[in-house]
């Protein structure tokens, strides 16, 4: 199937287009490198051995949008490109609101109309806020957004369903709330590249373990947590890319969906400390990290892992690697990188 892949370019979208190729689709590559580089593409060009079509622009152009929907005759979407810092989308609500959800509404518009059959959502486990039940089942309540960002996972997802509903029938969807992904390609030839300073833990880690930068700082270690740190599911990159590929594989099968746009967590199911990710990267790698404490980032909940059943159920996909294997991949990544 020919899969446009919008925000192609970026960290889980640069791994979903390489899964996608491997499962014998052919993705259509959207980016407009606000947060990733071309040269992501020579990467995934040395993993496939060719180099997938791309067209450069905004999703939020529609001009630009009906030339590529003209142009390709596409079968299905992954919806990645949006902007994602919680921080940034507190100072610029508006630009938030308009790129992710102008985009979206782009998007589904141009699915109606050139007869695109699946579509998948890229949304967060930042729906789920501070949780009450741990591990999240998708039935817990989505609470209140704290961010622009995060309040547009949650109006993506119920913009995806009423379009759904209303597709009756024709175009079929699903959304992914999304962990922590981290890691990168094992073939060290794509990975995650903030550009400037990191807002994650893994990449700024790894870019001070290579001296990029001094020292990590972890943010708080008086947490309700055995070890006081906060608790994520930390999810290889290329786990959660073939997740993508299991979910199309069922909207664009017969199989008839419980829910019309379902949600789905993907995630490991288990928790990591930040101080119990800080020492497996110190064990795979043999690398001591400089860190040190300082107070919480305000905003951050205590602990948030995934109840993966659903997935692992209707879409029989499962997380296979651990965060050991994520880490190392991301260190080889981060040592074939540029310097930030
Ligand atoms: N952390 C540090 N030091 C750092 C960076 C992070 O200690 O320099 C800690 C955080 O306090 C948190 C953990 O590492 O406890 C993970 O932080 P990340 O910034 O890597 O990830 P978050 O869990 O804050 O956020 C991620 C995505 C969001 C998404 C959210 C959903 O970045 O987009 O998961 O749960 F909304």
């Amino acid at each position: 199937m020919k899969i446009l892949v919008t925000g192609g370019a970026g960290f889980i979208g640069s791994h979903t287009v390489i899964e996608l190729a491997l499962a014998g689709h052919t993705p259509i590559i959207i980016d407009n490198f606000s947060n990733s580089r071309p040269s992501v593409l020579d990467g995934i060009e040395s993993v496939l051995g060719y180099r997938p079509t791309l067209h450069t622009g905004d999703c939020t152009n529609p001009v630009f949008l009906t030339s590529v929907f003209e142009r390709e005759h596409i079968d299905g979407i992954i919806h990645f490109a949006a902007l994602k810092a919680v921080g940034e989308s507190l100072e610029q609500p508006l630009r938030y609101y308009r790129n992710n959800i102008g985009s979206l509404i782009d998007i589904l518009d141009m699915a109606l109309h050139h007869g695109v059959r699946a579509f998948v959502f890229s949304s967060s486990a930042t729906v789920y806020g501070d949780p009450e039940t741990l591990p999240i089942p998708e039935t817990a309540p989505r609470k209140p957004a704290t961010s622009p960002y995060g309040n547009t996972k949650q109006i993506g997802e119920d913009i995806l369903r009423d379009t759904t509903i209303m597709a009756n029938g024709t175009l079929r969807s699903a959304a992914l709330r999304y962990f922590n992904p981290i890691g990168a390609h094992p073939s060290g030839l794509i990975g995650e590249l903030p550009l400037g300073t990191p807002n994650n833990l893994v990449p700024y880690l790894t870019q001070v373990a290579a001296g990029n930068r001094s020292t990590l700082t972890v943010f708080g270690n008086d947490y309700p947590t055995p070890d006081g740190t906060g608790i994520r599911d930390f999810i290889h990159v290329v786990d959660l890319a073939q997740a993508h590929i299991a979910t199309l594989e069922v909207l664009f099968s017969e199989k008839r969906l419980l829910e019309t746009s379902p949600v789905y967590n993907v995630g490991t199911g288990t928790g990591t400390s930040v101080k119990e990710l800080i020492e497996t990267f110190e064990r795979v790698t043999g690398i001591t990290v400089p860190y040190t404490v300082g107070p919480r980032r305000s905003g951050d909940i205590t602990s948030c892992y995934a109840d993966p059943q659903k997935i692992n159920k209707e879409l029989g996909w499962k997380a296979k690697l651990s965060v050991a294997q994520a880490l190392e991949d991301a260190w080889r990544w981060q040592q074939n990188s540029p310097k930030q």
